[in-house]
């Protein structure tokens, strides 16, 4: 039953799609700016992303912000908008979709050559909107035709529909501090800590529900512009791991996420801090708009996270923008180690993991370059597997993305992993990826794009089994 429903659904997203496209073929002016954002400030793709889902300087801030552009808000939020515009249009400003995935895939290695036509693996409905000056909502929707699985100890792939990777609300909680005393200022019904002129402090911001903490990383996992590949599974086993940002990567072979299902908790999944979304409480505030601070705890696995992170972006002159990122992550209980008896079988022994590192991020005109060196060390391996086990492990990932022009976007990214874990299955890593994404509007954008596998290719290496990889796929917004 799940099976049809996904189905149904899909073909539900899938049919505005067909037909969005075509009006979009058939005008000959460029598509209105749509996704929730852009309709509910009238605003261009490009106010908040450098090319979508890239933010710039003012999306980021517009994000640290609930959502909100203090000179814009309506002061009785959502009950203004439909007073104003009606409930059919404050609904549908609300909505967004996004469609990304491959068109084709060509995978070279030693003993054989795939190439395969793929559809879309992945159709997401956002619902955003802020809801009262200090109130927004942002949940996503994901269908996910081709979706992994693990369930009785193997790898399937089935139709998945279900929440997203994030689904929260944020509440500025300003208002909580005016009350206890601090000075605090007003401006589209929103409450800011500090004097006009004098020290000022945007927030504290509550994040809470399946959140993704990393959003104000200087460099923030979830807006990739080089997309993860996708994990391939056969006979119930890994056969090739994602080509992902290991900087973010768990690093570590042989854990396990749980004792029960025995799931293994794989090299290249995104993990702690840098995960794409996990449930938990987050809370920030900005000050004098330099400075960010952040802490929270985010569930994971059977066991959960708690992190500190810290931004000062140290310059912004307009075309020239300087940010830098701190984090320290600890995470109580958060895998499980390996049965020393039987590597294969999780053992009883959950683990705590450190993680800490530093991101950086450029732009100057139209180029942009990020960063990020991030170290995971494990707390609690049983004593038998010293031996056999690294529990240290380090991850680089170097970003750059340069606008040729308007319609064109170049991406390159290096991935550098310094695996741990079971040392006769751990593998470093090296990979190279570049992409040119062309933007025929602002919202639909065709991509090619190669990873080449800079070591030795291994036969028998989920992570190393390949050599190069050339996706051509399709991003859609509207
Ligand atoms: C007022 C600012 C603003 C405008 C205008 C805007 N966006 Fe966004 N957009 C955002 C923010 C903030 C997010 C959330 C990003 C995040 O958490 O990573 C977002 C997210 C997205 C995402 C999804 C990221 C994901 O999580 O998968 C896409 C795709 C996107 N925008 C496309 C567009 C397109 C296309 C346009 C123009 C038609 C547009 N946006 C206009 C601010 C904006």
């Amino acid at each position: 039953m799940p099976k049809q429903l996904a189905v149904v659904i899909l073909a539900a997203a899938g049919l505005p799609a067909l037909v969005a496209g075509l009006v979009a073929f058939a005008s000959p002016w460029p598509v209105e700016a749509v996704p929730a954002f852009a309709r509910q400030y009238d605003l261009q793709c490009n106010a908040c992303h450098t090319r979508p889902p890239r933010l710039n300087r003012f999306g980021e801030q517009f994000h640290m912000m609930g959502f909100q552009i203090p000179s814009a808000a309506r002061p009785r939020g959502i009950v203004s908008s439909v007073r104003e515009d009606g409930a059919l249009k404050t609904l549908i400003d609300s909505l967004a979709l996004r469609i990304e995935g491959g068109l084709f895939e060509y995978t070279a290695s030693p003993r054989e050559t795939e190439t395969k036509f793929v559809a879309p693996d992945e159709i997401t409905l956002f619902v955003a909107r802020p809801l009262l000056p200090e109130l927004s909502i942002f949940v996503e929707i994901e269908g996910e035709p081709n979706a992994v699985a693990f369930e009785n100890r193997r790898y399937f792939t089935r139709g998945q529909v279900g929440l997203g990777k994030e689904a929260f609300f944020m509440l500025n909680l300003g208002r909580l501090l005016g009350l206890l005393g601090a000075p605090t200022m007003e401006m589209g019904g929103q409450t800011m800590v500090g004097k006009h002129g004098g020290f000022s402090m945007h927030g504290p911001m509550l994040m809470a529900g399946k959140v993704d903490p990393n959003t104000n990383f200087s460099y923030a996992t979830n807006r990739q512009l080089i997309a993860l590949t996708e994990l391939e599974v056969a006979h119930g086993e890994v056969e090739r791991l994602p080509i992902v940002p290991y900087a973010f990567a768990s690093k570590f072979f042989g854990l396990f996420k749980n004792r029960d299902e025995r799931e293994p908790q794989l090299v290249t999944d995104q993990v702690m801090y840098n995960t794409s979304g996990a449930p938990g409480a987050d809370v920030h505030a900005m000050f004098n708009d330099v400075v960010l601070g952040q802490i929270g705890f985010l569930r994971e696995n059977e066991g959960f996270n708690t992190y500190a992170a810290a931004r000062f972006d140290l310059l912004d002159r307009g075309e020239l923008t300087f940010n830098i990122s701190a984090l320290v992550n600890w995470g109580f209980g958060v895998a499980r180690a390996p049965d020393p008896e039987d590597p294969s079988q999780p053992g009883g022994n959950r683990l705590d993991r450190l993680r800490y590192g530093i991101a950086a991020n450029v732009r100057w005109k139209q180029l942009d370059v990020y960063g990020a060196l991030i170290w995971d060390r494990l707390y609690g391996l049983p004593g038998e597997l010293r031996g056999s086990f690294d529990r240290t492990a380090t991850g680089l990932t170097i970003q750059a993305d340069y606008l040729v022009y308007e319609k064109i976007m170049l991406s390159s990214r290096f991935d550098q992993l310094w695996a741990g874990g079971l040392k006769d299955e751990k593998r470093d890593g090296s990979v190279l990826s570049v992409q040119a994404k062309f933007y025929p509007w602002q919202n639909i954008a065709f991509f090619v794009r190669d990873s080449v596998n800079l070591r030795s290719f291994v036969e028998d290496s989920p992570l190393r089994n390949w050599r190069n990889q050339l996706f051509i796929g399709i991003d859609w917004d509207f």
